[in-house]
């Protein structure tokens, strides 16, 4: 037996983590059980830690326990098996190294260019440069390097690492991310570069350095200069030779500094203007800054370029040139062209057509005004008053290229500073273009990819695949709600999202960051904002932070993960923050109208006070009418969230020991049912057409018995009277298949994930969508991942994927509808499960494939359940 996927921390190999007891991840190979395992940790030549022969079946979850490790070093460990006949397989080898642990290990100053800059004026991007000499060939070499701002570094021409858009984004007012990067290769010469050969040379490290979220346009209204006026930069390169020695290059006043390079202007929203004839001179000095920020690592996969999509021209019935790259994405385009010196192409980017064909950005936009603006003006933007601003608006994201050729010869152009989402590019120039120089590259944080789906209905399988691209298209260091209009963490979104995320793409590490971002970001009084991190939207990000659905993401995100991931750290190192959420939700319980409260014997347990958004862009036919944008009361859907999150933290609690609060969350999580049960029965029962309403007590789990049995009945009444289209907005559209499978109508699930009537998930796909729309109409933002959240049905359900504890599944497949068959897998922290079911004349056969050391209970259709070991198992059920 093998032991295969080794990780640690969830990542593969990491490099710069500033964990010193991290945890080690492997998956087994060959052999049914793990019997026994031995970790050997070596670090320069020397044993750190030995477990010895540890009897355990454990392969998640094992915390490093050798000699204490400090900053640099680097950590090779490998593991060995012992199979169900006590047989030792063969060792595997995988390693980890820590990154700079204590504020002193920086010796780097922080620098910036020669310049003060002016609120309200945008910059060219700064360019430094530092040459330095090796002294023979490098051991090792690391650069160690962060910024405000993004960066991008080089040594002798050649670009350092993979990550894009670095460091990543934060609350910069709390926390930055630092990188570690081996460039040993680069400094060394081997390989291409201009040392080639090795020993010692000269050498040139250049850095970009542009605004990004620090000082470019942020958030909805596209804010600019939210964390400071001032970008710089922070870098330390150490090179280490074979006799141990040690040269470090650190950022200082010697670094060169010049903003005439190629890129005149860079926003991550707004695009970039770029000067081909362009190139820095360096003829100035970087000068000397401070920050107020120790860097910290991210422990997470980075920001990278990944799928590459070529153009075709379309000209539209208006006579627009425009290239269409056939897929919806977040990410950068390129090109190269030859025009005379200071000929221009510009390009704009959007995710649809128009009507007409023709080419638009208006789904995405929408206006700002030309200067900043301060909290009276965020409240008319917010509120859709736009007529009562007066200063001059203008359209926000611009999301354009400005490209001015060189003259010559071929020049080449790649988005570097810039993130847009689009599938179109409106071409204006009088270059002469060939759409074969032209592609699109797909940006977004590198996840494995953890499942597989495919069925005999196309449609639903391209569903499945829009939401994997709409997934693509917004994780990017945070989970965004859509890569354009608004570019923001919702917290919602993710909450609604994460299991669906979970199935698609391996979220461990990537969540975790951005739990650390919710917990920067939470108020006094407990509350985080509805948007993490901070976008410089100051009135949205204050008061955003109750509304029940969002908020909740602090409780439901590390909840979904413990169970997932078997990650019990995670809801242990999030407790504080749940904690006093829930604490908040407990403080702030009862009706607002103080008659309403006396007539209620369960006042304590309503729960309503605040801005809530409710169930949020349910299709327009089944939305509370919202006379002049009033909100509506939501005691309904935030006395069923204060139950459902209650529930899950008496849970937490008395997983982590804390018996009182277990205690204190139960009690609030009864009697948020009871008042539930109070005031949306008594009087009749729920007696409703609208979807989310029927569905939402159904799933957070609001009635028990007989009322149960007759709101699911009423649920497949409404379903059926609305033709099997569907009706829930954002946060019951994850809940409504299950809670149909659940009253035992997977018939009605089926033909309401196999409608194609609009609103429905299929009508997108007929519509010939890409990725996921964010209103059923389709008129807004055309990549919201949300309303794909249904994929988690397809997997834990239709093919019945679930993890169930450590090393176990349950693997309980649902057929159904016009489907003949579904293949899924899904690489879980423990394996790859796959479930495979067919619809054949002998009758339905289902193959499911357990991975090495672990078991599943198979409940297979006609009510049968089997144990089964690792291995692959095949059942058929004949009528
Ligand atoms: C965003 C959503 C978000 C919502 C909450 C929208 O504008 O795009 O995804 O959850 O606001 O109000």
């Amino acid at each position: 037996m093998k032991a295969v996927r080794l990780r640690t921390e969830y990542l593969s190999e990491p490099l710069g983590i500033d964990i010193t007891r991290p945890r080690l991840y492997w998956n087994c190979d060959e052999g049914e059980r793990q019997t026994a395992y031995r970790i050997v940790a070596v670090r320069d030549g020397d044993t750190v830690w030995d477990t010895g022969k540890v009897p355990s079946s454990r392969m998640s979850h094992i915390a490093y326990d050798g000699a204490p490790l400090g900053s640099r070093d680097c950590v090779a460990w490998s593991v060995t098996l012992w199979d169900e006949d006590d047989r030792a397989g063969e060792p595997a080898h995988s390693r980890f190294e820590l990154g700079l642990l204590a504020p002193d290990d920086w010796s780097a100053r922080w620098i910036t260019g020669d310049y003060t800059p002016v609120r309200d004026v945008r910059y060219p991007v700064d360019c430094f440069r530092r040459t330095f000499r090796t002294r023979g060939p490098a051991r090792r070499a690391r650069l160690y390097i962060t910024a405000c701002g993004i960066y991008e570094a080089r040594i002798d021409g050649r670009r350092v690492g993979e990550f894009q858009l670095a460091p990543g984004a934060t609350d910069y007012r709390h926390r930055l991310q630092y990188q570690t990067y081996d460039v040993t290769d680069l400094v060394t010469g081997r390989g291409a570069g201009p040392m080639a050969g090795g020993g010692a040379g000269d050498h040139v490290l250049e850095v970009d350095l542009a605004d990004g979220w620090y000082r470019g346009s942020v958030g909805c209204f596209g804010v600019t200069h939210v964390f400071g006026r001032e970008t710089k930069l922070l870098c330390q390169l150490e090179v280490t030779y074979d006799d141990g020695s040690r040269d470090t290059i650190v950022s200082d006043d010697a670094f060169a500094w010049s903003n005439d390079g190629p890129v005149r202007f860079a926003d991550l929203k707004d695009g970039e203007v770029y000067d081909a004839a362009m190139s820095p001179t360096y003829t100035r000095q970087a000068r000397l800054t401070r920050e107020h920020l120790t860097p910290t690592a991210s422990n997470n996969v980075e920001p990278r370029t990944h799928e590459v999509f070529p153009a075709r021209l379309l000209t539209t019935p208006g006579g627009a040139r425009v290239l269409d790259f056939g897929q919806n994405i977040a990410g950068f385009v390129g090109f190269t062209a030859a025009g005379r010196k200071g000929q221009q192409i510009t390009l704009r980017l959007g995710e649809v057509l128009d009507e007409d064909g023709e080419f638009t950005q208006a789904n995405m936009q929408v206006h700002k005004p030309v200067k900043e603006f301060g909290p009276e003006t965020e409240m008319l933007l917010i509120t859709g008053q736009t007529a009562l601003i007066t200063e001059e608006l203008q359209p926000t994201p611009r999301q354009e290229v400005t490209f001015r050729c060189s003259g010559t010869g071929r020049d080449h152009y790649r988005t570097a500073f810039a993130v847009f989402g689009f599938r179109y590019a409106l071409v204006e120039t009088d270059v002469d273009i060939d759409p074969a120089d032209f592609h699109a590259v797909a940006v977004y944080s590198a996840m494995p990819q953890a499942g597989t789906f495919a069925c005999s209905n196309p449609d639903v399988n391209r569903f499945l695949e829009n939401t994997r691209w709409s997934m693509k298209g917004n994780f990017l260091d945070v989970p965004t709600d859509c890569p354009t209009r608004e570019r923001l963490g919702w917290t919602g979104d993710a909450q609604i999202f994460v299991d669906t995320a979970a199935y698609l793409m391996d979220v461990a590490p990537f969540f975790r960051k951005w739990l650390l971002d919710v917990r920067d970001g939470q108020f006094a009084d407990g509350t985080s904002s509805a948007v993490v991190p901070y976008n410089g939207a100051s009135v949205l990000y204050d008061n955003s932070g109750v509304s029940v659905g969002w908020a909740d993401a602090v409780v439901l995100i590390p909840y979904r993960l413990w169970k997932r991931y078997g990650d019990e750290e995670v809801i242990r190192d999030c407790y504080d923050t749940m904690r006093r959420y829930a604490q908040f939700m407990i403080d702030n319980t009862g009706h607002q109208d103080p008659e309403a409260a006396k007539a209620n014997p369960y006042d304590a347990y309503v729960y309503e006070k605040g801005l809530h958004l409710g169930e949020w862009l349910e299709p327009t036919e089944f939305r509370d009418p919202m006379p002049s944008r009033a909100q509506p009361p939501r005691t309904e859907e935030c006395t069923a969230y204060l139950y459902y999150t209650m529930r899950h933290m008496a849970e937490i609690a008395q997983a982590l020991g804390h018996v009182d609060d277990a205690a204190l969350f139960a009690r609030y999580a009864d009697g948020a049912k009871t008042a539930y049960q109070h005031l949306f029965l008594t009087q009749g029962g729920i007696d409703t057409d609208r979807q989310a309403k029927l569905v939402r007590p159904l799933a957070l789990g609001l009635l028990d018995g007989e009322p149960r049995r007759k709101v699911q009945e009423r649920l497949v009444t409404a379903v059926e009277q609305r033709g099997y289209r569907v009706g829930t907005g954002f946060l019951s559209t994850p809940f409504i298949l299950p809670a149909l499978t659940d009253a035992g109508r997977a018939d009605v699930a089926y033909r309401m994930l196999e409608n194609d009537q609009a609103p429905s998930w299929l009508a997108q796909v007929h519509a010939g969508a890409t990725t996921v729309w964010e209103d059923w109409e389709g008129t807004a933002s055309h990549n919201h991942y949300s309303p794909g959240a249904v994929c988690q049905w397809l997997f834990d359900t239709a093919a019945g994927i679930r993890v169930d504890g450590e090393n176990h599944f349950v693997v309980a497949p649902v057929p159904g509808g016009t489907l003949t068959h579904v293949r899924a897998a899904y690489t879980s922290l423990y394996g790859t499960v796959h479930s495979h079911w067919e619809k054949t004349p002998a009758g339905l056969t289902v193959t499911v494939t357990v991975p090495s050391n672990t078991r599943a209970d198979v409940r297979l259709p006609n009510g049968e359940k089997r144990t089964v070991p690792a291995g692959t198992h095949a059942f058929t059920i004949t009528d």
